[in-house]
């Protein structure tokens, strides 16, 4: 059975119905390829006793898009066969859009990456009105471009500047903002309203061209010559390093294809494309993005970290004790799912003041026109402000996020316990104190689990899912469904001080600090960061958590530490952060003053005294670029393998994954440990080692990856 399928019916339309043999979607693949290339035949054979052509899909969405398995194989040394075969797959898209009859994409689900590209081949696009459908050009968040000619016809159908956002950002829309901006010219209301008016376009329209293969064709919004395009395409780079730090090679080579292309005639800008789109599959940047977002993340979505032969639970109440910041924001990200919430705090005014938090957050959705009054009014109803223990009746899972006290964590949880559903299951979103020592609390340490959240908790994507010594399989699978429930990644470590995320940000936050200490200009630092591919610099996130909770966690650690009869190992930071708090009185962001000043109305700014204090402007340490970025990343990824030698951490996806949506680890590396893997895993080490003799042991390479650097081979 071939991909496509060809009919033409008794009105002389011929209908492409593409339906990959084997798959569940479809997708740019070499059968793909193969049936585009015979279709191409046909079509040319068949010209003159067709009016016109209508392309739609057999599957539930449109296209999928590239094969991303195949894409993610592509090496340097198949460059040149790489490039051939795109060459050759547009140039049988461009024979269909060229044949001269009326091409129209009927739209029946979703068109993402290639197969948005198929569509804006066609002369023209109707799309099935459905909000779930998406539409867009999503390569760019796997370190790609939309090698498809969409660089090219994008920009000649709604101009440059509107089509930026989404090569660029990979911004994806349904099918009433697809029409708004340009994308799709009808909308369907049903399957067979879609065929019908792929048909009237045809009858309306014998003969066909696009735009920018007639005479004349000019560029909407203005070519790149035009006078006011001119102007912003001088600054367009800029603005993209300024958003990319030079790390991400993939929009910049976009930006190019879009413009260089649109300088010459289509066939060439296509051509300058494929050079591009060849360029990016084959580096190293999007093998990391794709590894990592899509089959590394995917493989956590799938469930590998779950424990099998569980069956599936579902979650329809849900109790969260403490209403404060985390409390509110768990109970928002509960509702908005569709699940019941008895959301308790000391009293009904503190309980109702977290529920507040929720009807804001959802008022705003309502004013941007993203959601309904009566979704709103539902949301909110899923919500029972309380402060009786009571309430809490029936709930299957409950979850503390009071102060991080543990002996109100354990008040807390005795109370809740007796009123929970019968195999309803206890968390704690504790940040620092071990999931094994709150279980003690409880009749039923088998039930007990941690569901560390992050902070603003609607924005943040992850979940650590923390796993104590008596935790039950059972318990943890559910905990896993409910993290999937809220639409969130959940990631599973083992217990261990400051798990796996806390732990490796704080070497983060330290190793910048550290650096303040050594002389090193506090501007330079946190280029550094920015430029390594952090999202915020050490010291600014340092004064966000706040340097008196960071001392306070320290301070906690060393009294634990040396109970347990350890030796406590004393950090750089540690007198940075002193002198800051104890003698200058800066505590951090909410204090308003701490490594930056934070004017009442205006940006906030280093704190200018800093230098004084800690920088000798005479013998300031001239240290390389290349080294501050090299030190950042590196202590990162090195505590990461300690994680994962220490059993913290049960696999290297839940690594990549957890590094990029917890701590913001730099996305372009792929994730701590792919950071390590694409650097060469040898190399890594022999490089660590260099910065260990310098900077001291906490670089060290741990024995595994040492092991590993024997036979210089990847962490897996
Ligand atoms: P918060 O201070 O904003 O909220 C704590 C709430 O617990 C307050 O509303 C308080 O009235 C309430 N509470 C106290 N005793 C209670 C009781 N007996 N019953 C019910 N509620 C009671 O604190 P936040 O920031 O929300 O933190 C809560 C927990 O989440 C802590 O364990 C913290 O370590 C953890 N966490 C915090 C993160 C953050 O970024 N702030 C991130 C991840 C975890």
């Amino acid at each position: 059975m071939s991909a496509i399928g060809y009919t033409i019916d008794a009105d002389k339309i011929l209908t492409l119905t593409i339906d990959m043999p084997g798959q569940s979607a479809n997708t740019m693949n070499s059968d793909f390829r193969e049936a585009l290339s015979e279709t191409a035949d046909k079509v040319k054979a068949d010209i003159d006793t067709i009016r016109g052509i209508i392309i739609t899909s057999a599957k539930k969405t449109f296209f999928a898009g590239g094969d991303l398995n195949e894409l993610f194989k592509v090496t340097r040394a198949d460059a040149a066969m790489f490039e051939r075969m795109v060459t050759d797959l547009k140039a049988d898209m461009r024979a269909i859009e060229t044949c001269g009859k009326p091409v129209v994409a009927a739209i029946n689900g979703s068109a993402l990456g290639g197969g948005l590209e198929i569509c804006l081949a066609c002369h023209h696009r109707v799309a099935l009105d459905d909000d779930s459908i998406q539409l867009g050009l999503p390569e760019v968040t796997l370190g790609l471009l939309p090698g498809g000619g969409g660089t090219q016809r994008l920009p000649r159908m709604i101009g440059l500047e509107a089509a930026f956002p989404f090569l660029m950002e990979g911004r994806k829309v349904n099918p009433k903002a697809a029409v708004k901006a340009g994308i799709v010219d009808e909308l369907a209301a049903s399957a067979e309203d879609l065929m019908a008016k792929a048909r009237a376009f045809i009858n309306a329209n014998p003969t066909c061209q696009q735009p920018w293969d007639q005479k004349g064709f000019r560029f909407p919004g203005g070519a790149p010559h035009h006078p006011a395009m001119a102007q912003k395409l001088a600054i367009a780079p800029a603005m993209l390093k300024q958003k990319t730090r030079g790390c991400y090679p993939a929009p910049e080579r976009i930006l190019s294809a879009a413009v260089e292309g649109a300088q010459v005639d289509y066939d060439n800008g296509d051509r300058i494309e494929t050079r591009y789109f060849t360029e990016l599959v084959i580096g190293q940047v999007a093998k990391n993005m794709t590894g990592t977002f899509w089959f590394q993340l995917n493989a956590i979505k799938a469930g590998e970290s779950r424990p099998k032969g569980i069956g599936k639970a579902r979650f329809s109440k849900v109790g969260v004790l403490g209403a404060g910041m985390m409390g509110a924001g768990i109970a928002y990200a509960t509702a908005t799912r569709g699940i019941n919430v008895v959301l308790k705090d000391v009293s009904m005014e503190k309980a109702q003041k977290g529920k507040r938090y929720s009807e804001n957050l959802l008022a705003k959705k309502v004013s941007r026109g993203h959601l309904t009054e009566q979704e709103k009014a539902a949301t909110l109803d899923r919500i029972t402000a309380a402060a009786d223990s009571d309430d809490l009746t029936g709930c299957d899972l409950v979850i503390e996020a009071v102060f991080e006290d543990s002996g109100l964590k354990a008040k807390v949880t005795q109370e809740a316990e007796p009123r929970m559903a019968n195999g309803g299951i206890f968390a704690s979103n504790t940040s620092t104190i071990p999931i094994t020592q709150l279980a003690e609390a409880t009749a039923k340490p088998e039930n007990f689990i941690g569901l560390h959240f992050f902070s603003p908790v609607d924005k943040m994507q992850l979940v650590e899912i923390i796993v104590g010594d008596k935790t039950s399989d059972d318990t943890l699978a559910r905990a896993f469904d409910y993290v999937q429930q809220i639409g969130k990644i959940p990631i599973v470590v083992n217990d261990s001080r400051g798990f796996f995320t806390s732990r490796v940000f704080g070497t983060f936050v330290n190793e910048g600090v550290a650096m303040l200490g050594e002389g090193i200009h506090p501007a330079s630092i946190e280029n550094a960061g920015l430029l390594a591919g952090m999202p915020v610099g050490p010291l600014a996130v340092s004064d966000e958590v706040s340097l008196t909770l960071i001392q306070h966690i320290r301070d906690q650690s060393r009294k634990d530490l040396e109970a347990a009869g350890k030796e406590w190992q004393s950090h750089p930071a540690e007198a940075v952060i002193d002198t800051l708090v104890n003698e200058h009185g800066r505590k951090g962001k909410a204090a308003g003053a701490g490594f930056y000043d934070y004017p009442a109305s205006g940006k906030k700014s280093l704190w200018p005294a800093l230098t004084d204090v800690f920088v000798d402007q005479l013998q300031a340490p001239r240290v390389a670029l290349q080294e501050l970025k090299d030190r950042i990343l590196f202590i990162q990824a090195i505590e990461t393998v300690r994680c994962l030698e220490e059993g913290v951490l049960r696999t290297v996806e839940d690594a990549n994954v957890g590094s990029i949506f917890g701590i913001g680890f730099a996305p372009w590396t792929g994730g701590a440990i792919q950071f390590i893997n694409q650097y060469g895993v040898r190399a890594f080490a022999e490089r660590a080692g260099e910065l260990a003799a310098k900077y001291g042991e906490r670089f060290t390479p741990p024995k595994l990856l040492l092991e590993k650097a024997e036979n210089n081979t990847a962490l897996a």
